[in-house]
Parts: C-alpha cells; sequence; structure tokens
C-alpha cells in the first residue's frame, strides 16, 4: 500500500541552455577521441556550453520560465534554494544573485552544494521546510551549473562528459500525497571527484608544508575524476537507492511511471534498469542532448519528458542521483 504523507506540489517547471553546443566532432579537435568512442562508451551526443554566461544567469532564466509556467510572481516566494557546484563567488550565494535577478526580494535564499545529487537533496530539503507550516509556502528550487568552468579540456576521459544548464521547479506543500526519500553520503569516496577550491594562505602563514587533505593532486581548480571508482559507486547506488525509496513509499519500482536518473552515463542507468529489473522504457533519458550537467540534469530531463507528454500529472516519479562527495539520493512523488 502506497504510504500517504505531507509531500510537495509542483505547480511550475522551466529549463535554460545555453545556446552555444559542443558536438562529439567538436571534441575530436581538442583530444584524441571519436564521436563512435563517446557515443558507444556514455550515450552522449551534445552538450551546451556557455559562452560567458554565468551560473547565476542560467539560474534566473529557468527562474523566470519555472514563474511564468505556475502563473505567479517573483514577490509570491518565500524561498530561494539553489543548488549548484559551480557558484560564481564564495560570496554572494548563487541565490542572492537569482534573487536580486529576477527581483523576489525579501524571500529567503540558500545555496546547498551536494554535486550532482544536489536536486533530489534539494527536493527533501524544501519538503522539510514545507511540512514546518512556518512562513514558508512557495518555494523556487533552481539547479544551475556551468561545469565548463573547471572542465579539464585535456583529459579526454572526462571533458566529453560534462555541459552546462539549468532547471527550476516552483513547489508548494501538498497533503495526504506520495512522499518518500533515502539520503546518504560516503565521504571515503571524496578523493574520486574533485574540484579543489583557494588554497590555505594568508600572510600569517609560518608552515612551508601542505597540509595533507587525503585528496588526488589536481591541476589547480580543474575537476579531477577517478571515472572506474565513481562508475562503480553509480551502479552500486542507483538501484539501491530506488528499492529504498519505494520501500519507504510502499510501492515496488514496477508502479513508478518513470524513474529520472542523473544523466551521467547511459551503460550506468542500464545497469541500474537490470538491477531493478525494470525495462528502459521506465528511464527516462536525455543524456544525448545534454551531457552530464551536474544537478542540473535530473530537472532538466524531468522538463524535457513533461514537455514531450512522457510523464504527466498524477504519475508517480522518482528522482536518483549520484556524485560528488560521495552522495546519493533518491525521491519519489506524484507529479
Ligand atoms: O556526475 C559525475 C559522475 N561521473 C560519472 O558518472 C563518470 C563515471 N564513469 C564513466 O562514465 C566512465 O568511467 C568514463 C566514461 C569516464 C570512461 O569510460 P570507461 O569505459 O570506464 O573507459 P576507461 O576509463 O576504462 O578507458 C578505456 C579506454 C582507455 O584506453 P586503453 O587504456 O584501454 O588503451 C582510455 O584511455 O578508453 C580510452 N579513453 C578514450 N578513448 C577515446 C578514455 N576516454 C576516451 C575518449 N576517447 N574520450
Amino acid at each position: 500500500m502506497a504510504v500517504k504523507a505531507t509531500g510537495i506540489e509542483i505547480i511550475g517547471v522551466g529549463k535554460y541552455l545555453p545556446e552555444m553546443v559542443a558536438t562529439n566532432e567538436d571534441f575530436t579537435k581538442i583530444v584524441e577521441t571519436s564521436d563512435e568512442w563517446i557515443t558507444q562508451r556514455t550515450g552522449i551526443k551534445t552538450r551546451h556550453i556557455t559562452n560567458g554566461e554565468p551560473t547565476y544567469y542560467l539560474g534566473a532564466q529557468a527562474a523566470k520560465a519555472a514563474l511564468e509556467d505556475a502563473g505567479i510572481e517573483a514577490k509570491d516566494i518565500d524561498l530561494i534554494v539553489v543548488t549548484t557546484c559551480t557558484p560564481d563567488f564564495y560570496t554572494p550565494s548563487t541565490s542572492c544573485l537569482v534573487q536580486r535577478e529576477i527581483g523576489a526580494f525579501g524571500s529567503m535564499a540558500i545555496d546547498i552544494n551536494c554535486a550532482c545529487t544536489g536536486f533530489d537533496y534539494g527536493l527533501d530539503m524544501v519538503r522539510r521546510y514545507l511540512l514546518a507550516e512556518d512562513g514558508v509556502d512557495t518555494v523556487l528550487l533552481i539547479a544551475s551549473e556551468e561545469l565548463s568552468k573547471f572542465t579539464d579540456y585535456g583529459d579526454r576521459a572526462s571533458c566529453i562528459l560534462f555541459g552546462d544548464g539549468s532547471a527550476a521547479f516552483v513547489i508548494r506543500r501538498k497533503k495526504d500525497t506520495l512522499w518518500s526519500s533515502y539520503l546518504g553520503a560516503d565521504g571515503s569516496g571524496a578523493g574520486f571527484l574533485v574540484a579543489r577550491a583557494l588554497k590555505s594562505e594568508n600572510v600569517f602563514r609560518k608552515s612551508e608544508e601542505d597540509f595533507d587533505m587525503g585528496m588526488p593532486e589536481t591541476k589547480e581548480h580543474l575537476l579531477y575524476q577517478d571515472g572506474k571508482e565513481v562508475y562503480k559507486f553509480a551502479t552500486k547506488t542507483l538501484a539501491a537507492a530506488v528499492q529504498k525509496a519505494c520501500e519507504k513509499a510502499g510501492i515496488t519500482p514496477d508502479e513508478l511511471a518513470a524513474i529520472v536518473p542523473h544523466q551521467a552515463n547511459v551503460r550506468i542507468i542500464e545497469t541500474a534498469a537490470k538491477n531493478l529489473g525494470v525495462s528502459m522504457d521506465k528511464m527516462v533519458v536525455y543524456i544525448d542532448r545534454y551531457g552530464n550537467t551536474s544537478s542540473a540534469s535530473i530537472p532538466i530531463a524531468f522538463c524535457d519528458a513533461v514537455a514531450g507528454g512522457r510523464i504527466k500529472k498524477g504519475d508517480k516519479v522518482c528522482f536518483v542521483g549520484f556524485g560528488g562527495g560521495l552522495t546519493y539520493a533518491a525521491v519519489i512523488f506524484e507529479y
């Protein structure tokens, strides 16, 4: 029996992809690779890349589209949550910059960084705010990522994966609906996906030795990825997280109308489907168009599935992600 709880209602959605597109063919001019290798090993064909537009700008465009879809104004928003691992500044937060851009002055504004799992964690956090019934009734949850900022275009195993983009949901509280979440992290894998911040250097520092943070050497701020380890983690956790979230919701994976997984590699998604015993028809996959846009990949795919009629109002949907941290999360709700 499906468990009914106080959950979420998505009243508007929107996405934004920068205009510029990089094809697999374009990458053959940068690194030794081929369209055939990229397509077969990842499922990716194209990804959108910014032409200098910052992360907050991408997020604000998606937010405007979601507000329009919801038929509400920026002043109606009580809380803005932005998920990003590619902010433009340490401070101000991306959510404050989005707020400035859309004119939602007075709302709360928070950033969260759970890398590719951000949107699932964001949904769970938003639902907990709504549950408190303490002045937060309408929320704008935005995932905005500009991975091209720290992509290492000299590393052929990782640079072909990533793209930029954003998506946003307007969310309200809904009573007696389907909701469950299963979230977790495994910090022992922290060194498998790394993009470093500023080093600890100050005028008073006496030590010449770098503190051993137990992390791999990276090329300055550029993204380092141990693809094989992340792949192993992903194939282990994706199906397990869906299964656990289904158990908590009192349903079986078969009862889900759609599973929207983090779009990292089509082979990871195929393995998850096999482990769950569901057909690939249940999996929402648009990785060929956008590549891996970290926390934005799940809501972008959701927007396309809704626009294409693949997901309809009332459908039982599962979002499932994994990524840097390492982190993993699955949430189930009724659209
Ligand atoms: O959201 C963040 C999460 N990140 C991920 O989910 C990434 C998870 N990992 C993966 O998706 C895969 O591990 C990759 C796509 C990154 C790599 O695919 P793989 O099948 O694991 O390839 P591999 O690393 O085992 O490399 C196989 C071969 C190697 O050549 P040799 O040593 O067998 O001669 C690589 O050098 O493929 C080579 N290779 C390439 N060849 C052509 C690696 N990248 C490329 C490339 N083009 N772009």
